[in-house]
């Protein structure tokens, strides 16, 4: 798509703009160009995965690019990088037809079955030998493009295949989407494009985490989390989940009056070919060309053994006729085309048994009931346990004890149960009753009404305890190993372990008298638990356990402190300016800084010898604003408040809270009102704007 020497000539003229910030032309061109390179980067991270430059950066490069047609609107291109990004809510989606019916295709589990398509592939051909083109069976969400004129006209959704929803506004927030493409170059006027919506493995994991930490039951599946966001109303929700896309088909293009039709559309690899050149994502590296069948059902059970190396989720192979005129000659039966079959890869699925539920209580007092079943193998491992996560999946999907039930693993994703199959149940089966009390402290559980869980509400519960103390220690958190629940729980019942600092005092004389505590484990365990001293400050703040703070959050927050403690003076709205930190995050993390016993507990940690600094925030990248104090007021353009603050920091410099002779330097952004007022009366501040800031930090 972009050839040696633009690849150079764009990352200068980046180069150039990053330097330059806030300092450009105002006309035409150069809002051409700077959409261009930012077409450019996006490409690089979306479609190629191999960014040249960081998140940041970009970040600046598209605010300035808004800024520009904040100024001049009438410069407003409909396929400009911003015009993505969606304000209101959607109302409805409005059904659409598509141009060609999407069929769907024809499956096929074995050898044998492929051998059979391709028999009668040659019969209705009349050839000795038919070449296929092979790519993966993408498991997510169909759908349908169209261009007309080089622009991105709408996108729908399957449906029934005759009619799908147009979720235009939705796919618009798909970064691997171009909003426009140059068709016309190869005389297409309108062309119809076919792909699969996914979200990868990893996003979705994270996406999952968050609903979990919320009291909400995980999607299912990467299938469903994509088929589930298209259909939200919300374009800036869906822009959130990072839904991604592999285009596989053009099924239907006119061209301009008297151009002939494009060479690359003759077959469906370099139709696919012409669409990668074209900025479009499709599977360049997985889909290859053979010559007969052998090759194909070679290539399929090759493939399979390969599949979670994936980083998204496929469930099989398509194998399609790569001649388009053969295709048409071939035709399609009522339901699937004849040019084209799925190779299906093993389930995993499996039926078995729900024999009794249990109720664990979690390290916040949360309810999950685990089904325990009758052990069942699904792809190389046997499961007796899964979740059902709360009161509300049990009663939706009328899962009784002694129902067989259908269970599923994809990939990563942790098994669940699909539903039971209700057609094989005897009358024998019992209603699973779900408990009024703590199975563990015996509390009264209670349920807040915008939750899905039950919970149990005294933080003392013994349960609870220990699950504070096995996540602080679990892998992604402090991650000290040798630690392992059994042990815990172990260390816990002899009274050796209490409490999250009841770790840095563990009785090690006492361990060593404990079968399988030699001296050997016991050094092990003891340097893991020193090395934790000093881990980073977001596991530190992930690794407490506070509600709603995952991962992702504890890295947000890290970011704004250079003392854990200092959260003890931050307001609701304070945290809540803070990226993706909304309301209810944000009074709970108020809540656990605003607590005696946690405070106290973070001061013990501190005495033991934990880090409670932000470590890279103190050490200073380059210290060009060394000994200056900065300010920010009113609406930044290019900067979050966040980002430019801890430029600052990372610079050396110093934020302070209010205007006064300390004062170094006030940046004032748009709408800035008294602290700007404040400012000039006392004369020795120095009064800057966002983009003499930018300068400064860039010396
Ligand atoms: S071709 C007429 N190629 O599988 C041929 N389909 O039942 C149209 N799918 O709903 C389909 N990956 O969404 C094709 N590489 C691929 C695919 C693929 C996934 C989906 C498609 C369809 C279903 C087939």
């Amino acid at each position: 798509m972009y050839a040696t020497s633009q690849i150079k000539e764009l990352q200068q003229i980046t180069t150039q703009y990053l330097k330059h910030l806030g300092k450009y032309e105002t006309d035409k061109l150069a809002i051409q160009k700077l959409i261009a390179i930012i077409r450019f980067h996006e490409y690089r991270y979306y479609l190629i995965s191999d960014p040249l430059i960081t998140d940041y950066e970009f970040d600046l490069l598209f605010k300035a690019l808004q800024q520009l047609e904040k100024e001049n609107p009438g410069l407003i291109i409909p396929d400009s990088p911003t015009q993505r990004v969606a304000g209101s809510l959607t109302k409805d989606f409005p059904s659409q037809q598509h141009l060609v019916p999407m069929l769907s295709l024809d499956n096929s589990y074995n050898a044998d079955a492929l051998l059979d398509f391709d028999r009668k592939a040659r019969e209705l051909a009349g050839k000795k030998e038919v070449v296929y083109c092979v790519e993966p069976k993408f498991d997510g969400a169909s759908i349908s493009l169209v261009y007309e004129n080089d622009l991105l006209v709408r996108g729908i959704t399957r449906g029934n295949g005759i009619t799908g929803d147009n979720i235009t506004p939705n796919i618009r927030q798909i970064r691997s989407i171009p909003l426009s493409a140059n068709f016309s170059a190869k005389g297409i006027e309108m062309i119809e494009i076919r792909g699969e919506v996914l979200i990868n493995k990893n996003n979705f994991k994270n996406y999952n985490e968050q609903l979990m930490e919320q009291g909400f039951a995980p999607l299912a599946n990467p299938r469903n989390a994509a088929s589930g966001t298209l259909r939200i109303k919300d374009p800036s929700e869906v822009r959130r989940r990072n839904l991604e896309v592999f285009l596989y088909n053009v099924s239907y293009f006119t061209t301009t009056e008297g151009a002939p039709e494009p060479e690359e559309l003759l077959h469906h690899s370099s139709s696919l070919d012409l669409l990668y050149a074209n900025g479009f994502r499709i599977p360049i590296n997985e889909k290859k060309v053979f010559s007969g069948i052998k090759g194909v059902i070679d290539y399929c059970i090759e493939f399979e053994k390969t599949r979670d190396e994936l980083p998204y989720e496929i469930d099989g192979m398509v194998i399609k006729v790569n001649d388009v005129e053969l295709q048409d000659t071939l035709g399609m039966t009522a339901h699937h085309p004849r040019w084209a079959i799925a190779f299906k890869f093993k389930a995993r699925q499996a039926t078995s048994k729900l024999l009794k539920v249990e109720f664990q209580v979690g390290r916040t007092g949360s309810i999950t009931p685990v089904a325990k079943i009758e052990p069942a193998p699904i792809g190389g491992i046997t499961i007796t346990s899964v979740s059902l996560f709360n009161a509300d999946v049990i009663r939706e999907k009328d899962l009784r004890i002694g129902d067989t039930v259908l269970v599923e693993r994809a990939g990563d994703v942790i098994p669940y149960i699909v539903k039971p199959l209700t057609e094989l149940r005897t009358g024998e089966e019992q209603p699973i009753i779900f408990p009024t009390h703590c199975p563990v402290c015996k509390d009264e559980l209670y349920k807040p009404e915008e939750e899905a869980a039950w919970r149990c509400t005294n933080i003392n519960c013994e349960a609870q305890v220990l699950e504070r103390i096995i996540h602080f220690v679990s892998k992604n958190a402090m991650d000290i190993r040798g630690l392992g629940d059994a042990n815990i729980r172990k260390f816990y019942a002899l009274g050796l372990l209490q409490t999250i600092p009841s770790i840095y005092r563990l009785n090690y004389e006492k361990l060593s008298v404990l079968e399988g505590f030699g001296t050997k484990s016991i050094d092990k365990l003891k340097s893991a638990i020193e090395i934790s001293k000093s881990q980073p400050l977001n596991r530190l703040i992930f690794a407490l356990g506070i509600r709603h703070v995952g991962e992702t959050t504890a890295k947000v927050l890290a970011h704004e402190v250079n003392h854990l403690l200092d959260f003890k003076e931050f307001t609701i709205e304070k945290l809540q300016a803070f990226e993706d930190i909304g309301p209810k995050v944000a009074s709970s993390i108020f809540q656990f800084f605003d607590n005696k016993d946690n405070i106290q507990m973070l001061k013990e940690l501190e005495d033991l010898g934990l880090s409670l600094q932000n470590e890279k925030k103190t050490h200073v990248t380059d210290g060009n604003l060394q000994g200056l104090t900065f300010l920010f007021t009113g609406t930044l353009s290019n900067l979050k408040r966040s980002e430019a603050e801890s430029l600052v920091e990372q610079h050396g410099g110093k934020i302070v809270s209010g205007v006064s002779s300390k004062l170094s330097y006030l940046v004032a952004g748009e709408e800035a009102g008294s602290k700007l007022e404040k400012a000039k009366k006392t004369g020795s501040v120095k009064i800057i704007s966002e983009s003499d800031f930018l300068r400064m930090v860039k010396k």
